[in-house]
């Protein structure tokens, strides 16, 4: 990391957005709009290792804008029919149209908000109203299938085959996950958005920091997030994947609570709020790419649980079993090790479940023995 500015501050070359690349550190002088927008880039003079990474994952692409959207792009025509509509996405020079027709009338709107970096879903402005489209683009299909959440919706009229119309409180809460600064004084302030999670959207502060630090005053900094206990950074990443309070207070039942991880987690009995070798961050950077090759995550499980000693397989088993049970230090602060396996940990403990609906697979973070037949815990 840089301190102080030293880098060249032409180390932004590598940075993903280089037609802002002339934007220096003045970022804390402009309305704050422009400031959200500039600032993973006037963070790289000084932290360029976040900066190079952070943006293109993800969480950084959760949104995208008209005229940014390689999904679209890479699908100029979409369509889908289901009873008596019919939906399209249509793309041509960075210009995306959403329509819905029943063969007499077509609603139509331009795209100018795709939510998700995969799999995605458009929010609509129609005559100043915003709507959740009825229909998405799933990776899993390559193609359009009713949204996530709309499945016990039957549109009868065209209207409601447009879209599900969002309350002020909705079309707040979808920005506030998906994007920065897309609010000021609890106002949606869809102009001054910056598309996707970035920098200050987590660091909050680092404006006032990065000001300082430009300044020659060495002495603001944003919170320390890494000082944040298990628990306390559960419920940071919760705001957006869904904290255990949210989950219970909310009663989310059944296979579709899979997708909120924090609650998932706090469920297994590996968690412990104070051990960090069971946050988020033990096994997730937030300024990378998800790692995707799960034999990486052995050394994270066995941080704790670590391989017997000895021969592995059933039999070297029931003695090591033996022995846990046996007093020692080698055993006495460790949890169990695995009478099956010592490799692979998640494939096997960490199932892969699909929600309601089909389309959507998440990785059970509720870690646990899991017997076939076995009813989804809740
Ligand atoms: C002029 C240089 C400079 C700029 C610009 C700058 N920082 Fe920093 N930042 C620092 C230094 C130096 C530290 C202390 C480094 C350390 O603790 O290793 C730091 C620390 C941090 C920390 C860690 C806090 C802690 O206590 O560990 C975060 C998070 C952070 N900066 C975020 C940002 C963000 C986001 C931006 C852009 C909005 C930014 N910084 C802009 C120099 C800068
Ligand atoms: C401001 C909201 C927000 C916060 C805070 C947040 N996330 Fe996310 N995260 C998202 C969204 C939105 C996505 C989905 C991106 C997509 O698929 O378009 C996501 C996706 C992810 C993914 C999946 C990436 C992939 O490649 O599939 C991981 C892992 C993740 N977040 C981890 C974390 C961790 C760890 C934290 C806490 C340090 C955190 N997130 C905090 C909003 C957030
Ligand atoms: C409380 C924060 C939050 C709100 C509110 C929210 N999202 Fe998300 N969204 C996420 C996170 C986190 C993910 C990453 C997937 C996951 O882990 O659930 C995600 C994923 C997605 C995806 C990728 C596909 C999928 O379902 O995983 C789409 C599309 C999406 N959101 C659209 C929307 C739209 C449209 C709205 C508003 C109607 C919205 N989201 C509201 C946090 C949020
Ligand atoms: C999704 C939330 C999230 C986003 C977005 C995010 N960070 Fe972080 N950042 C964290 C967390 C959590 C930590 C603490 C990590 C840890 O403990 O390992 C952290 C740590 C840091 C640190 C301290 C690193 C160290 O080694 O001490 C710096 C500097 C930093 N972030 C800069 C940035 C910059 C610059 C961006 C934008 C390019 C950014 N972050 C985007 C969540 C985020
Ligand atoms: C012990 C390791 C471990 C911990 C701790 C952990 N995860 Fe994960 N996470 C994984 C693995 C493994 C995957 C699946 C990776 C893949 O699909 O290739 C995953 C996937 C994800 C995804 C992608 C969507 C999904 O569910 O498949 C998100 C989002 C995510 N984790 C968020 C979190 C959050 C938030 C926390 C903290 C509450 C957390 N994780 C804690 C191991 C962990
Ligand atoms: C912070 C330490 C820690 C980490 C990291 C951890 N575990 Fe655990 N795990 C425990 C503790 C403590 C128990 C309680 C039972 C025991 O003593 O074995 C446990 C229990 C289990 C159980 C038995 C659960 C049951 O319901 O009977 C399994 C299976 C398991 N862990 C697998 C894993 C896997 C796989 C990973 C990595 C993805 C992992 N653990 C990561 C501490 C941890
Ligand atoms: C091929 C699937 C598979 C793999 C891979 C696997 N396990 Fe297991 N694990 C199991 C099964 C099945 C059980 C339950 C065995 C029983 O009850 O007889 C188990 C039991 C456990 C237990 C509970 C032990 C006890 O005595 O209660 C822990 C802890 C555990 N595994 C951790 C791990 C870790 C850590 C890894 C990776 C190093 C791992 N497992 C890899 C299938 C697997």
């Amino acid at each position: 990391m840089c301190r102080f500015g030293f880098l060249p501050v032409l180390s932004s070359k590598k940075l993903v957005w280089p037609a802002l690349a002339v934007v220096l550190c003045s970022a804390a002088d402009q309305p704050h709009a422009l400031a959200a927008q500039t600032s993973a880039l006037t963070c790289a003079r000084c932290h360029e290792a976040q900066v190079r990474t952070q943006p293109g994952t993800m969480m950084g692409r959760a949104l995208s804008l008209a005229g940014d959207n390689p999904v679209l792009d890479a699908h100029p025509s979409l369509t889908v029919q289901k009873g008596d509509f019919t939906w399209t996405v249509e793309t041509s020079g960075g210009h995306s149209t959403y329509s819905v027709t029943d063969g007499k009338s077509t609603l139509s709107a331009s795209i100018v908000w795709s939510f998700g970096a995969g799999n995605q879903t458009w929010v609509l402005d129609r005559d100043g109203q915003l709507y959740e489209s009825l229909v998405s683009y799933y990776t899993s299909i390559d193609g359009l299938d009713t949204t996530t959440g709309d499945d016990s919706i039957v549109p009868a009229t065209i209207e409601q085959a447009f879209g599900r119309q969002l309350d002020p409180v909705d079309a707040r809460a979808c920005f506030g996950c998906h994007s920065t600064g897309s609010a000021v004084d609890g106002r949606l302030t869809l102009a001054a958005l910056h598309p996707g999670v970035a920098c200050t959207r987590c660091h909050t502060g680092a404006l006032e920091h990065q000001a300082a630090m430009n300044s020659g005053d060495f002495s603001v900094y944003p919170p320390d997030l890494s000082r944040f206990s298990t628990e306390d950074l559960s419920t940071f990443c919760g705001q957006c994947h869904r904290s255990w309070e949210m989950v219970v207070r909310s009663r989310w039942h059944g296979e579709a609570n899979v997708r909120f991880q924090p609650y998932r987690l706090a469920n297994s009995r590996c968690f412990d709020g104070t051990d960090p070798r069971i946050s988020c961050v033990a096994c997730h950077d937030p300024h990378q790419p998800l790692i995707r090759n799960l034999a990486s995550y052995d050394a994270k499980c066995l941080a704790c649980h670590t391989v017997a000693t000895r021969p592995s397989g059933r039999k070297a088993t029931a003695r090591s079993a033996d022995a846990a049970t046996a007093p020692g230090p080698a055993y006495a602060s460790q949890p169990k090790s695995c009478p099956v396996a010592n490799s692979g940990c998640v494939t096997c403990h960490m199932p892969r479940t699909r929600m309601l609906g089909g389309h959507l697979v998440f990785t059970d973070h509720d870690i646990r023995v899991v017997h076939p037949g076995d009813a989804y815990p809740n």
